[in-house]
């Protein structure tokens, strides 16, 4: 048995195990943003992992993207999600909750009519998910700076409110093309006031939207998502090696539970570029299985390896890895789907570890 199976500190916080549950938006909420009863049952058939990062959550009506995703910003969806974490905790695991703004990958028909918000009016190749199914992405209005300071007190409420809705912490989600990657990228930021131009200020929303989420819960309560190159939701750079080595260098004195990168197929190995500048908690994903994990463990180039398909499809992950036992395999048809099916049905190993 390799390091996957030690403890590890993140933050305040002590992980039973070095496996942890990719973020994944599921689309099971309600079109209230309200997490039910088999959200709960998901997230709680998963607590084996060292840490849960929970799928996308918009901190704001207006950061959603998706059609079902899950909010944290009413006092019903606060109440929702206490069920979610007292159920995660009743099985020893340990969740943080992903704060995801979309910004311009989304839809007026997903927040009430309004348009989509972003750096700059650059309109997204691509169709949004919405109630009324795919439909091309609109051109986003640029943001003024007041609406800017608004958004990133947002990110500070949100992470109190999760917190307060029993979270261990909260991720911000700087990955992937969203709002605060919209923002550090080039192609999308066309910015000429501080909050563009130089990577100086093309991460200033994104170290803000940190800093007032460490104001109000505590760095050591706190991580953050990138994904260097993913080049998903229309991101480009144009250099991004010397945007991310900015970024995480700004990262180091805030004293963060964790910087979490991953990687899906980049010309460069960020993981080698990126971790000697970081001083906390090192979490890799992208692509990994069982040996790849234990290899970076094993050569110091991760501190934990985070798994999203695999622990999609296998709730007792853990488990089978500790057994070598076949992994089931993840559909595709069911990621996004409403219901319990390709959610909670996943099987078990056997009926007394079912969860
Ligand atoms: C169904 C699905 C939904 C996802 N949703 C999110 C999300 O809400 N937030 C996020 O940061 N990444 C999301 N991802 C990406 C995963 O967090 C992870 O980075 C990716 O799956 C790569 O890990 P893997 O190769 O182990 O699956 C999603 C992935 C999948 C498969």
């Amino acid at each position: 048995m390799g390091q996957l199976f030690t403890s590890v500190s993140i933050g305040r916080h002590t992980l039973a195990n070095r496996l942890v549950m990719a973020p994944m938006t599921r689309s099971r909420a309600d079109d209230e943003g309200i997490p039910g009863d088999l959200v709960a049952q998901y997230y709680a058939q998963r607590a084996g992992a060292g840490l849960i990062i929970t799928e996308g959550v918009f901190p704001v009506a207006m950061g959603k993207g998706y059609v079902r995703t899950p909010g944290i910003e009413t006092d019903a969806q606060i109440a929702a999600w206490k069920k979610v974490t007292e159920a995660v905790h009743a099985k020893g695991g340990r969740i943080f909750m992903q704060l995801m703004h979309c910004g311009r990958i989304s839809h007026p028909s997903l927040i009430n009519g309004a348009t989509p918000v972003a750096p700059s009016a650059i309109k997204p190749e691509g169709q949004a998910w919405t109630p009324e199914g795919q439909v091309d992405y609109v051109t986003p209005r640029e943001l003024g700076l007041a609406e800017i300071t608004g958004i990133v007190n947002d990110y500070g409420q949100a992470a109190r409110r999760a917190i307060a809705a029993g979270f261990d912490g909260v991720e911000l989600h700087a990955a992937s093309g969203y709002l605060p990657e919209q923002f550090l990228s080039s192609g999308s930021n066309q910015r000429q006031d501080p909050y563009g131009g130089s990577v100086a200020g093309r991460a200033r929303f994104a170290l803000e939207a940190l800093a007032a989420m460490a104001a109000q819960v505590g760095a050591d309560r706190v991580g953050i998502k990138i994904s260097p190159e993913m080049n998903f939701n229309s991101i480009t750079d144009a250099a991004p090696q010397e945007t991310y080595t900015y970024m995480v260098e700004q990262l180091r004195d805030m004293n963060l539970a964790y910087l979490h990168v991953a990687l899906f197929g980049a010309g460069v190995d960020y993981h080698a570029l990126l971790r000697p500048r970081f001083n906390g908690a090192y979490l890799a994903g992208g692509g990994l299985d069982q040996a790849t994990a234990e290899a970076m463990l094993a050569d110091g180039r991760a501190d934990a390896a985070v798994f999203g398909g695999a622990f999609l499809a296998n709730p007792d992950l853990p488990v089978r890895f500790r057994q070598g036992a076949p992994l089931n395999t993840p559909d595709k048809n069911t990621f996004y789907s409403p219901g319990a099916q390709g959610y909670i049905d996943y099987p078990f190993l056997s009926a007394t570890s079912a969860g």
